[in-house]
């Protein structure tokens, strides 16, 4: 008897496609992002590739699609706990701009490909002016890795499908161990605060691969009910602001469903006109310091007989048509546990309606043109 098989469905592993592969790798990612890097006796971080390098006086981080999205939400890190004071741009922009920089700045370039033609030239753009360049990259040897003054790798294995989702992770691992590192040099970070933090993180492998299965179920669940909608809002306020961004980002780019990834705050000033019982609400409302801001953004979609997706933790005093309960993790730490409830939404979407999840129309994995 013959058996038939193909290289590429030998390399999913047995999943349908990469994109739900890579989504279930990130335990795994997490877990090699931290490998090496924690010093378990002293609770301490210790990031080699920045080693010796002076706390940047102000830090400039740019990228373009989602790993601008990390940055946003690792400049919440690095003000809190390194006070350090960040912009995030888009690289895009920020390359045209006459953009003042001083010599005791850094600039932050995240790109998984490393090869990002944007992103590359705002490399070049910022070490003709003499300020130092970090690069946070994926892909080994790439070009930006290649060019920056120091590199700080993620360990996320290749990553085929067009959407970003793995990477992204690793992204937020590193970024959060990079505002760690900074804290601890600059005594700015509470012990007690660093502490659980580490803690936290090394809990996350085991607390995702726990939780992966349920999350896919829930969001197969939600998919079917919201698969016709022509438009989606996803909010978000503070550190969970740049993942309604990405949440909003996934579903258009592979179910081709419109979607506005808005910080809930701003809801007022515009797209509230535009909530209707068709235009439903995908929103983050975890348990911070925001989430009664959160509630009352959305008792407004409400008012305005919106439905509304929300991805919160247990015991949260919060009525919507969908609660989505994922488990409680310390600090901005939740993102890792919302992340991967916004990527199977949008993959369990995009199946569904029999979408090409890896390879989505009109985009590419590594953008190499302007
Ligand atoms: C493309 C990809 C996105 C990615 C973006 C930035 O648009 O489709 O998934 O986020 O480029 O890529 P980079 O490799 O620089 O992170």
């Amino acid at each position: 008897q013959r058996i038939s098989w193909d290289v590429q469905a030998a390399q999913k592993g047995g999943y349908k496609h990469f994109m739900l592969k890579e989504i279930f790798e990130q335990p795994r990612v997490v877990a090699d992002c931290l490998a090496g890097r924690l010093d378990a006796t002293h609770q301490r971080v210790c990031l080699e590739e920045l080693a010796g390098m002076p706390v940047p006086k102000r830090l400039h981080v740019l990228a373009c699609g989602t790993s601008y999205h990390a940055g946003l939400w690792g400049m919440h890190l690095f003000e809190d706990w390194a006070r350090i004071p960040v912009s995030v741009e888009i690289a895009s922009e920020f390359r045209y701009r006459n953009v003042l920089l001083d010599e005791d700045d850094a600039v932050l370039i995240i790109s998984q490909s490393g090869e990002t033609a944007d992103s590359l030239a705002c490399l070049q753009l910022v070490k003709s002016m003499g300020v130092p360049v970090i690069g946070l990259c994926n892909v080994v040897g790439s070009s930006i890795a290649r060019e920056s003054d120091r590199v700080v790798y993620t360990q996320a294995g290749p990553e085929i499908s067009v959407a970003s989702t793995k990477a992204m992770c690793s992204q937020l691992t590193l970024l959060t161990l990079m505002a760690l590192h900074w804290g601890q040099e600059k005594g700015t970070l509470r012990e007690a605060d660093r502490i659980a933090c580490i803690e936290a993180l090394r809990q996350l492998p085991a607390l995702l691969d726990d939780h992966l299965p349920a999350m896919r179920e829930k969001a197969r669940e939600l998919s079917r009910l919201y698969a016709d909608a022509r438009s989606f809002l996803f909010l978000g306020r503070g550190h969970c602001c740049p993942l309604a961004l990405e949440g909003a980002l996934k579903l258009k780019e592979i179910s081709y469903i419109h979607a506005e990834g808005y910080a809930a705050g701003e809801m007022k000033h515009g797209p509230i006109a535009l909530i209707d019982p068709h235009f439903p609400t995908f929103a983050l409302a975890l348990d911070d310091a925001l989430f009664p801001k959160v509630k009352s953004n959305l008792q407004e979609v409400q008012a305005r007989n919106g439905e509304i997706i929300a991805l919160t933790n247990e015991g949260m005093d919060l009525q919507v048509e969908h609660p989505w309960i994922i488990p409680r993790v310390w600090g901005p730490l939740g993102a890792f546990m919302a992340l991967p409830a916004l990527q199977l939404f949008a993959y369990e979407t995009a199946d569904y309606l029999g979408k090409d999840v890896d390879q989505p129309r009109n985009l590419a994995k590594s953008v190499t043109v302007e």
